[in-house]
Order: structure tokens, then C-alpha cells, then sequence
């Protein structure tokens, strides 16, 4: 297979690094970014020591300026970015009555503004190089919304709007772009529901347990993959039967 250079945003979070591993795995050269120099390095040193060698670089997705140089230092590095993996993301979940400007605006920034500003800068080598795989990290509540989280499912839902057009847009340049929408996943995000709110998500899920990052991970792998030249503007839910439709 081909060796590529992925771009995973957020990728020391916990479905980031499944991906990233699972993407080198694959034999691709993979980078993300990080906000916070001593954890990305403590990530990292993690990483070297379960074998994997990933690229850092310093950049903040919510700042156009930021995700401008941070690809540039990607492609310096390890050179043009042919897959992007939009997965940064954080909650600020509370009820709307009472959502201050700063909750809604962080995640909008964090969770979708940061879509622009990221893709904006590999779109046009893509085109270029008629070769392109861009997925976004979504959510099942971005699907059938969640109670105390307007701004988390406004930004997911939106995510998918921008899938299903950006897709269209790039279809005949060799360009794939999807979206997954996990489910609840076990980590540190999940983990900071209250235990309670928690356990009665839990006991609704279908196959009686959370989602691993490394299930997510596999999607991305297969959407990634040569052979899913055809799979564009799809979105492929994940999440242990959680939500189901058609
Ligand atoms: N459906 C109906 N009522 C609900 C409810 C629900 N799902 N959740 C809470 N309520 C009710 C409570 O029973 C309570 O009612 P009473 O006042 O009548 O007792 C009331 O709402 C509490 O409302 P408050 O506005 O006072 O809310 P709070 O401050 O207690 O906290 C919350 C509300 C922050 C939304 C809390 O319920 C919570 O954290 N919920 C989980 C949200 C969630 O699922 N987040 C996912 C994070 S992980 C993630 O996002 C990853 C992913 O993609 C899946």
C-alpha cells in the first residue's frame, strides 16, 4: 500500500490516538497538534514506548493562523497532507437556559470552526494532487441531539453539512470526504459525565457496553483505505446500536 502523510487533529486525545496508531499501522506517516507542550510530550515519550514515532506540532485548530502553520510544519516535515482526520473536539455540556456565550462559542470554535480552518489548508494540495481522504469525527448526538448539549450537537450536526458538501464539491478529484459519529466511547470525555447521567446513557446502549477508541479507529482505517474510492459524502455511525435509522 501507499504510504501517505495523515494529519490527525486532537490525535493525544483518546479516539485521536487510536486513530493515529491505527493509521501508522497502516503504514502512513502520521502528525497532530497539541496546545499543551508538556502533555503532548509526555503523550508522545508514550507512544516511542509502545513503538509508534508521531510527529507534534504546536497549533490551537479554533485559530486560522494556527492551523495555517501547523500544516505548513507538517508538510515540511513529512510532506503534503493527503489525509486529514478532524477529530479535535471538547463538551461544555449544559442545559440551554442556562448557556453562557463562552460554552456555545467555545465548542462552535473547537468542534466545527476548527473544520475550516484546517481543511482550508489541505484542500487545495489535494485538488492539486487529485488524491485526497478528509473524515470528520462527529457524534451521535450531533444526530439525535442530547439533553444539555445545544452548542455539542449544533457543532456535529454541522460537521456532516460540511461533509456532504465538501464531498460533492471534490468528488471528481479523487477526493473522499465522510463522517464517522461515534457513540459513547470510554474515554476521558465520556468519563466526565456524572456517574449517574452515565450509567443510565449506559443501560441504553444495545450491546451493554461503551465503545472503544480502537472501534472507531477501524472505521477511519477503512474509509482511508484505497479501495474506499467510491464511499464519499456517507456518514457511518458507530455506536453499539445506540441510535439506529436509515
Ligand atoms: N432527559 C430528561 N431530563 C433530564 C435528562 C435527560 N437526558 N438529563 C437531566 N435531566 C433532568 C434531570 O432529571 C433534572 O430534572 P429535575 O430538576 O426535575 O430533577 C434536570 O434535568 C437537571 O437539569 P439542570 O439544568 O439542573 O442540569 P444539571 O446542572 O443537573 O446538569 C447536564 C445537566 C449537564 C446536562 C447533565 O445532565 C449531563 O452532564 N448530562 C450528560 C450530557 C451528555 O451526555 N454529554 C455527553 C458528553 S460525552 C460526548 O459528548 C461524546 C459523544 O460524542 C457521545
Amino acid at each position: 500500500m501507499t504510504t501517505r502523510v495523515a494529519l490527525v487533529t486532537g490525535g493525544t486525545g483518546g479516539i485521536g490516538t487510536a486513530i493515529c496508531k491505527r493509521l501508522a499501522d497502516q503504514g502512513h506517516k502520521v502528525a497532530t497538534n497539541y496546545r499543551n507542550e508538556e502533555k503532548a510530550k509526555a503523550w508522545q515519550a508514550q507512544m516511542k514506548a509502545d513503538g509508534y514515532d508521531f510527529t507534534l506540532v504546536k497549533g490551537d485548530v479554533t485559530s486560522p493562523e494556527d492551523a495555517e502553520a501547523m500544516v505548513r510544519e507538517v508538510e515540511k516535515t513529512l510532506g503534503p497532507v493527503d489525509i486529514l482526520i478532524n477529530n479535535a473536539g471538547i463538551t461544555r455540556d449544559g442545559t440551554f437556559h442556562k448557556m453562557s456565550a463562552g460554552q456555545w462559542g467555545d465548542v462552535i470554535n473547537t468542534n466545527l470552526n476548527s473544520v475550516y480552518n484546517v481543511t482550508r489548508q489541505v484542500i487545495e494540495g489535494m485538488r492539486d494532487r487529485k488524491w485526497g481522504r478528509i473524515i470528520q469525527i462527529s457524534s451521535i448526538n450531533g444526530l439525535k441531539g442530547q439533553y444539555g448539549q445545544a452548542n455539542y450537537a449544533a457543532a456535529k450536526a454541522g460537521m456532516h453539512g460540511f461533509t456532504i458538501s465538501l464531498a460533492r464539491e471534490n468528488a471528481k478529484l479523487g477526493i473522499t470526504v465522510n463522517t464517522v459519529s461515534p457513540g459513547y466511547v470510554a474515554t476521558d470525555m465520556v468519563m466526565a459525565v456524572p456517574e449517574e447521567v452515565r450509567a443510565k446513557i449506559a443501560a441504553d446502549i444495545p450491546t451493554g457496553r461503551l465503545g472503544k477508541p480502537e472501534e472507531i479507529a477501524y472505521a477511519v482505517a477503512f474509509l482511508v483505505d484505497d479501495q474506499a474510492a467510491w464511499i464519499t459524502g456517507s456518514n457511518l455511525d458507530i455506536n453499539g446500536g445506540h441510535h439506529m435509522g436509515w
